[in-house]
């Protein structure tokens, strides 16, 4: 598994908690910023991660705002992402099994990193259920193509 990462200046902290730990799990992470408390903006660092797990380079993508409310805006507007903000164990499981998500988005300002870690591990870890899910997917996607990009 490759995950993409990224954070602005309201989640450097914890996506770089986020990084240790899944370099200590031998999950290949590459890190695309920020790393600074210095303010950016998170549209520029939610996009290269989603527009490289649509491509496929990645398999799934983490990224950490204040609320995690930008990054997830930001990265849903990208043809073929999926991201779920995320701040509890019950929904991070159950968006891996329903809605197959390929990018987590998280607020540093909202929760600790010990229930942050348990979030990453536990989507990470969930398969998707296919099924009925599948078909709402397609639909959701159906929905993108369509739509997407239309004024
Ligand atoms: C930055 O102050 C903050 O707005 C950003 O990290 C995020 O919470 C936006 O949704």
């Amino acid at each position: 598994m490759k995950v993409a990462l990224a954070a602005d200046h309201g989640g450097f902290r914890l996506k770089d908690e986020i990084k240790k730990w899944l370099e200590s799990q031998h999950i290949e992470v590459e890190d695309f910023g920020c790393s600074c408390a210095d303010s950016v903006d998170y549209p520029d660092y939610a996009l290269p991660v989603a527009q490289k797990v649509a491509a496929g380079e990645f398999d799934r993508g983490i990224l950490i705002c204040g609320t995690g409310v930008g990054m997830s805006i930001a990265a849903n507007k990208v043809a073929g992402i999926r991201c779920a903000l995320v701040h509890d164990s019950f929904t991070a499981k159950a968006t891996r099994e329903h809605n197959d998500t390929n990018v987590l988005a998280m607020g540093e300002r909202v929760i600790g990193p010990g229930l942050a870690l348990d979030i990453v591990k536990i989507w990470l870890e969930t398969e998707f259920q296919g099924g009925r899910h599948a078909r709402r997917v397609e639909k959701v996607m159906e929905i993108e193509a369509k739509h997407l990009g239309v004024k």
